[in-house]
């Protein structure tokens, strides 16, 4: 392989007499004749004041740059957007999140394709921008690493920001005086860094790795902390290397990485919403992969860790005794990875947990193998006549397995929250919102605030929600989303009226609404789809683009 190969997208831009204008620009943004020479490396900063997730990202980006320099290439730091989930929910404004991702995913590659980088270091640190990072890598397929920016520390007295919401729900019930209130609020979020638990943030951030698109260990760090930035240091380093060996993410982005990725996220009690990222990362790259292959996977992976939402630690406890690592090398050792897999260090997955340590024998938050939270997968795919092409359950079993209930049907999250909190929903209903999916909603808002007040309100083992949205990485309780095809599609959700009877078992995989096939036929014979509810802008746009929730919800 020549020199050459390593800068065969900048060399289009800064070689030869005819490009002296491009290097004209460069030069006043600090490039020197020697930078001219060497490869160039985007490092797409996640970085923003909108949120504590990423508010401490541009120090780290900043020390990427100065790995890619350190190891002979010259880093280019450029930003994209972010959103917060944890600000938006429960609102209209919450219909930009999903859409976010492919906002994020867009920029990168735009910034990137059009400015010939070489490789590519991307940061993220909430949930959309992480899976907006990697489509955009596995766009681009240029050699690439991605950062996570590391985990928030817990609030005072062992909160996170869901403990914020739920003591809304527990405010309203009347258990949670308005001191108690202003003073989780206070406290919840003691600094910089992604959401505690194992929501969807950390969720991403452990498959990723555990997909092999970044360094050993890159998950499980808190935000402030030297082995951050040490992670974003040897990025730099990393992807020189890939550069000269030329590894693209499309040789380590295989299937036999995303089941990696799958059972990973299984055995940390992972996120409804990573089967909806992992489904588009792996349309980015043309990867097989559907729904079918989280309950082949689900059924041979016990859930191993005792993480909120719905266990008892958070992510910084689970950095403090190893993080990930010995997680996997014992999911490696019980023959549930592929160890020959490729990742960003340029070995596989079974040479980089060598010599990995098991955890302190004294630690309670990685059960062993032999004595699972759940035998199986919390994340269930269900089908039936509510469902045709799938929804996605996160059961933990601590909810029960199987509920049967009477429906009461909203055509908003907005109208399901007014429900709950006056009262209107009672033990034993079957809450369904309809209208949130993909394209309905449009932009599949998480129904956390819903969630969170059934929570408060103590009905979460005496009601179930089902949904064409999806839900936060920190909801929980008997909850079913994903349902497709969606109810602006048409589909059977759109029919449900309130007192059907509604069964969600999630033994036998299915989400069945109790009524005769002739009446859901000609139920849905007198339907009509209502009018979409944006006309324009990037709501209106994605609505026309998008795919459905069992696809990823893609757009491209
Ligand atoms: Fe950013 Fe939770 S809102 S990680």
């Amino acid at each position: 392989m020549t020199q050459d190969h390593k800068r065969r997208h900048s060399s289009v831009l800064v070689d030869g007499p005819r490009k002296a204008p491009a290097r004209a620009m460069l030069r006043a943004v600090g490039f020197t004749d020697e930078d001219f020479r060497k490869p160039q490396v985007g490092v797409a900063s996640t970085w923003s004041m909108v949120t504590p997730c990423n508010m401490h990202i541009n120090q780290l980006a900043e020390e990427a740059v100065r790995g890619v320099d350190g190891a002979g290439g010259k880093g280019v730091l450029f930003n994209t957007i972010t959103i917060s989930d944890g600000i938006a929910n429960g609102a209209e404004n919450m219909k930009y999140s999903l859409v976010s991702r492919e906002v994020i995913a867009d920029s990168i590659e735009t910034v990137s394709g059009c400015e010939g980088f070489d490789g590519l270091i991307a940061i993220g640190g909430c949930d959309k921008n992480m899976p907006g990072c990697l489509i955009a890598m596995a766009r681009l397929n240029r050699p690439a690493v991605f950062v996570y920016g590391g985990t928030i520390r817990p609030g005072r007295g062992h909160t996170d920001i869901i403990s914020v919401f739920e003591a809304v729900g527990g405010h309203s019930k009347g258990d949670v005086s308005d001191e108690r209130l202003r003073e989780v609020e206070r406290t919840a979020i003691p600094g910089p860094g992604s959401c505690g638990g194992m929501y969807t943030a950390n969720t991403m951030a452990s498959a990723i790795e555990a997909l092999g698109m970044s360094l050993p260990g890159s998950s499980a760090q808190d935000a402030v902390s030297e082995t951050k930035l040490e992670d974003c240091r040897r990025a730099g380093e990393a992807v020189l290397a890939m550069l000269e060996r030329d590894i693209k993410p499309r040789d380590i982005m295989t299937r036999q990485a995303f089941e990696n990725a799958i059972t990973v996220t299984i055995a940390l009690g992972g996120s409804t919403n990573a089967v909806l990222h992992l489904l588009a990362m792996a349309h980015a790259v043309d990867v097989e992969l559907s729904l079918d292959d989280f309950t082949r996977l689900g059924r041979r992976t016990p859930v191993l860790a005792d993480l909120r939402p719905s266990g008892h630690y958070m992510m910084s406890e689970l950095v403090a005794i190893g993080g990930i690592r010995p997680l996997m090398k014992r999911l490696l050792d019980a023959g549930l990875l592929h160890g020959d897999c490729l990742t960003v260090t340029g070995q596989t997955l079974a040479e980089d947990l060598a010599g990995v340590a098991d955890y302190p024998a004294e630690q309670r938050i990685i059960h062993p193998l032999a004595q699972p939270i759940k035998a199986s997968s919390h994340l269930r795919i269900l089908r039936g006549n509510l469902a045709p092409d799938g929804a996605v359950a996160k059961i933990t079993g601590k909810e029960g397995l199987r509920f049967s209930g009477s429906a009461r049907v909203y055509a908003s999250e907005e109208a399901a929250q007014e429900g709950i909190a006056d009262g209107s929903v009672q033990a034993g209903d079957v809450v369904v919102i309809r209208y949130e999916g993909p394209r309905g909603g449009p932009g599949m808002r998480e129904m956390l605030s819903p969630t969170s007040a059934i929570m408060g309100r103590g009905l979460g083992k005496e009601v179930a929600l089902i949904t064409d949205g999806r839900f936060s990485g920190g909801s929980h309780g008997f909850v079913v989303g994903h349902i497709t095809p969606e109810a602006m599609e048409g589909g059977p959700l759109a029919i449900v009226r309130d007192g059907d009877r509604i069964t969600i078992d999630a033994e036998a995989d299915s989400l069945t609404l109790e009524i005769p096939d002739e009446e859901i036929r000609a139920r849905l014979a007198h339907w009509t789809a209502p009018a979409p509810r944006r006309s324009r802008g990037v709501l209106a746009k994605y609505a026309r683009q998008v795919g459905p929730a069992s696809g990823g919800a893609v757009t491209d």
